[in-house]
């Protein structure tokens, strides 16, 4: 089973992409991660991706459709995959197209998460990592059970993304309402959009997703 998680910075993508790996086995595939491992690993890619992402523009569509191509390569993908801020242009959307008929698979649903812009704000604001594992908190919405100490591997060393500040988070918005919104048109227009309401806390978003699993697999 193939998904696409649409939603604008902070939807709550990246949360519930993980809990589908977790439960189903669907693996998720993140630009965003990808681009911040050649971030880290200072990469070509990376080295001209980190001041595009720093600002909240989006990444060339060669570069990325490069790397999703070269990630569908890799055996783990059997199961399928969670697409987790990838497509975001209609360039990427006819890109993924053509590769997943290439590979005799379909799209089986894509999965728009409405979130208010203010919302959005909060949570990307309060958003931090695990250094060791990468787990992702909310000071807030999702804190660790102990402060300071990540409940799936003890570590004490934690992180915040350099685009996750509310001056750039406005600018990502204002880039997704651009460039990725038409996508949701795109999608309806070939019947396989479902919305569901990314207001709602984690686990009843949770249940959301799997509603349309559910359906999807009749
Ligand atoms: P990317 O990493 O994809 O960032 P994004 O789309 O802006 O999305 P986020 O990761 O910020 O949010 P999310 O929806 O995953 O939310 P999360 O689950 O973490 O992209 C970063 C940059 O890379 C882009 O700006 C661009 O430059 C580049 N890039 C990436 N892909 C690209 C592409 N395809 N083309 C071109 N450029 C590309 O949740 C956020 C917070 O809220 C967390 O703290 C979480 O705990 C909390 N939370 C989650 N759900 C809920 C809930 N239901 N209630 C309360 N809190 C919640």
């Amino acid at each position: 089973m193939n998904i696409i998680l649409l939603g604008p910075p902070g939807a709550g993508k990246g949360t519930q992409a993980k809990i589908l790996e977790e439960k189903h086995g669907l693996k998720q595939l993140s630009t965003g991660d990808m681009l911040r491992a050649a971030v880290a690993a200072g990469s070509e890619i990376g080295l001209k991706a980190k001041a595009i992402m720093d600002r909240g523009d989006l990444v060339s569509d060669d570069v990325i459709v490069g790397i999703v191509a070269e990630r569908m390569d890799k055996p783990d993908i059997q199961k399928g995959v969670t697409f987790d801020g990838f497509p975001r242009t209609p360039a990427q959307a006819g890109a993924l197209d053509k590769m997943l008929a290439g590979r005799n698979e379909k799209l089986d649903a894509v999965i728009e998460m409405k979130v208010d812009d203010e919302a959005l704000v909060k949570r990307i604001s309060g958003r931090f990592t695990c250094a060791s594992c990468g787990k992702g908190y909310h000071d807030t919405f999702a804190p660790p059970k102990m402060a300071g100490v990540c409940d799936n591997c003890g570590g004490t060393a934690f992180t915040r993304r350099p685009d996750d500040n509310e001056k750039t988070v406005r600018d990502r918005l204002a880039v997704y309402n651009k460039q990725t919104a038409p996508l949701v048109e795109y999608y309806a227009s070939k019947g396989n959009l479902h919305v569901i309401d990314g207001m709602a806390g984690i686990a009843q978003v949770t249940g959301a997703v799997e509603a349309v699993l559910k359906k999807v697999k009749g």
